[in-house]
């Protein structure tokens, strides 16, 4: 150990003395200190190789001193720790320039490992500038305080600062969306256009000219020459929603752009250079679509350069607390009673398994904000509420007919979120062959896996004619020689 300085800022003595200790035992020499006035001393006075410091500081923020130090001492990696554990600190940190974000409570082996990676890094030649920007407003744009959620806020704070392609994977309603649109309004194009394309909510034969434009009369229809969605979001981020829902024709054209860097509108001929920040989103399960021939191989990769993977809410419940309140404050900006969530009532919506996520929650905790009078919510409310909008618990109902009952109360449940989620809107046109194409293509392609791939067996096992089975397959793109094998039946 070269015996390198490290300067350790807080003002809890006991964190101090653990972190004293444990970089002393690692063979650091270690200088600390309490207050934001002595993490300026100490760093003006050229002192140290790497800082550690906490936020929130008796004098000032940590954040207040920060960009002054990067200035005076660039070369200086620092650390920032925090026990506000929010996405807004992790942000905040990465545009200052620290070199690492870690959530309070810190493993102590984690933090020796990034003072060490912090040293490697100075050695290699010291920070890039961190792009200072100005004061975003305080509300949080994701909440949750789980130990999943702090990986998640450290993930895209470093991606914040970058240009990366993105790949958000995660179920239903686990904010996706949501996500995708921190890393734009936080990221280095946050001055230019967040442009949203659903693949799923779109006819698939106008994604082509939705994504790349077309110029006038390309096609029958083509009235007049549409700025396609690379195009309107020049400078800005494209997110690709449910790319998974890609047609194939589509998704090769994709993959050219993110080669090349250019496109060109459908009839058009002069290259366009493509300036966008790419985030894909999808539920799906890609490699899945991937090993049915219904998702590019190559294309996957181009796309998941980084990946960031949203947790189920089952997996956080310990974030429901804050996310109940949340909500609460939400609906109240919109004039809805405020009301408080009893203690057991809580405990009760912990229980629950939240196949919706987070939406799934938010929905509830809304409907009950607007349906119930009393000014507290107890246990009896919220069991109520999941009862009513959660499938019989007791496991599957008995034979065939009970299961399909129970799809159709499913479909029923998705219908009724569905167009909730477009509030006073009509969901996008051509919603009975979106819903059906969605019905159809896992049955096919179940249908195939379990006679092996042999079509005629398949067609007797669906009720269906050859034929229509052979009409279908080609229209989702089913390809029978790609399919994973089911229950071993072959
Ligand atoms: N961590 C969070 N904090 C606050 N709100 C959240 C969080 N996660 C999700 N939400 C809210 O839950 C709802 C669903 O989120 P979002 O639309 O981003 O999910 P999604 O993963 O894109 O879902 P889908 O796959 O169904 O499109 C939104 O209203 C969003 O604001
Ligand atoms: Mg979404």
């Amino acid at each position: 150990m070269a015996g390198e300085t490290v300067l350790v800022i807080d003002d809890d003595a006991a964190v101090r003395t653990v972190l004293t200790r444990a970089l002393m035992q690692a063979g650091y020499r270690v200088r600390s200190g309490a207050n934001a006035a002595t993490m300026w001393e100490l760093a003006a006075s050229d002192e140290g190789d790497v800082m550690i410091t906490d936020v929130v500081l008796p004098d000032a923020e940590a954040f207040e001193v920060l960009p002054r130090i990067r200035r005076r001492r660039p070369e200086l990696p620092i650390i920032v720790m925090s026990a506000r554990n929010t996405v807004m600190t992790a942000i905040r940190a990465a545009e200052r320039g620290a070199f690492e974000y870690l959530p309070k409570p810190f493993d102590l082996s984690e933090m020796l490992e990034v003072v060490r990676r912090a040293l490697e890094h100075k050695k290699r030649g010291g920070l890039q500038e961190g792009a200072a920007t100005e004061e975003g407003d305080e509300r949080l744009p994701l909440i949750g305080r789980s130990r999943a959620m702090q990986e998640i806020y450290r993930i895209i704070a470093r991606l914040t600062q970058t240009d990366l392609t993105v790949m958000i994977l995660g179920e239903s309603g686990t904010g996706k969306e949501l996500v995708a649109r921190v890393l734009h309004d936080y990221g280095k194009r946050r001055k230019g256009p967040f442009v949203a394309i659903n693949m799923a909510a779109i006819p698939r034969e106008l994604i082509e000219s939705e994504l790349f434009g077309h110029e006038k009369g390309a096609f029958t229809g083509a009235v007049a020459r549409h700025a396609g969605c690379f195009e309107r979001a020049r400078g800005g981020t494209l997110f690709l929603d449910e790319i998974g829902d890609m047609p194939l024709e589509a998704q090769t054209r994709l993959l050219r752009v993110l080669q090349e860097g250019e496109f060109t509108t459908i009839g058009g001929t002069r290259p366009i250079k493509a300036d966008v920040r790419i985030i894909a989103a999808t539920h799906r399960d890609l490699r899945q679509l991937i090993a049915a021939g219904q998702f590019r191989e190559d294309l996957f990769y181009r796309l998941n350069v980084a990946t960031v993977r949203l947790p189920p809410l089952r997996e956080r419940l310990e974030d429901i607390p804050d996310l109940v309140a949340h909500f609460v404050e939400e609906a109240a900006k919109e004039g809805l009673p405020r009301k408080v969530f009893l203690p057991e009532a809580i405990e009760r919506l912990k229980r629950h398994r939240w196949p919706g996520n987070v939406r799934e929650l938010e929905n509830i905790v809304r409907r009950i904000l607007a349906i119930h009078a009393e000014e507290e919510i107890g246990p009896e409310i919220v069991d109520a509420e999941l009862e009513e909008f959660t499938p019989a618990s007791g496991g599957l109902p008995e034979g065939e007919e009970g299961e399909l009952s129970q799809l159709s109360a499913f479909m029923e449940r998705w219908l009724q979120a569905h167009f909730s989620n477009h509030g006073d809107e009509l969901p996008p046109q051509g919603l009975y062959h979106r819903v059906l194409r969605e019905v159809e293509r896992p049955l096919i392609a179940a249908a195939l896996a379990a006679t092996g791939g042999n079509q005629v067996k398949a067609a007797q096992l669906l009720g269906i004619n050859r034929n229509t089975l052979r009409t279908h397959m080609k229209n989702l793109e089913i390809d029978v020689m790609r399919l994973p094998r089911m229950n071993g039946k072959a």
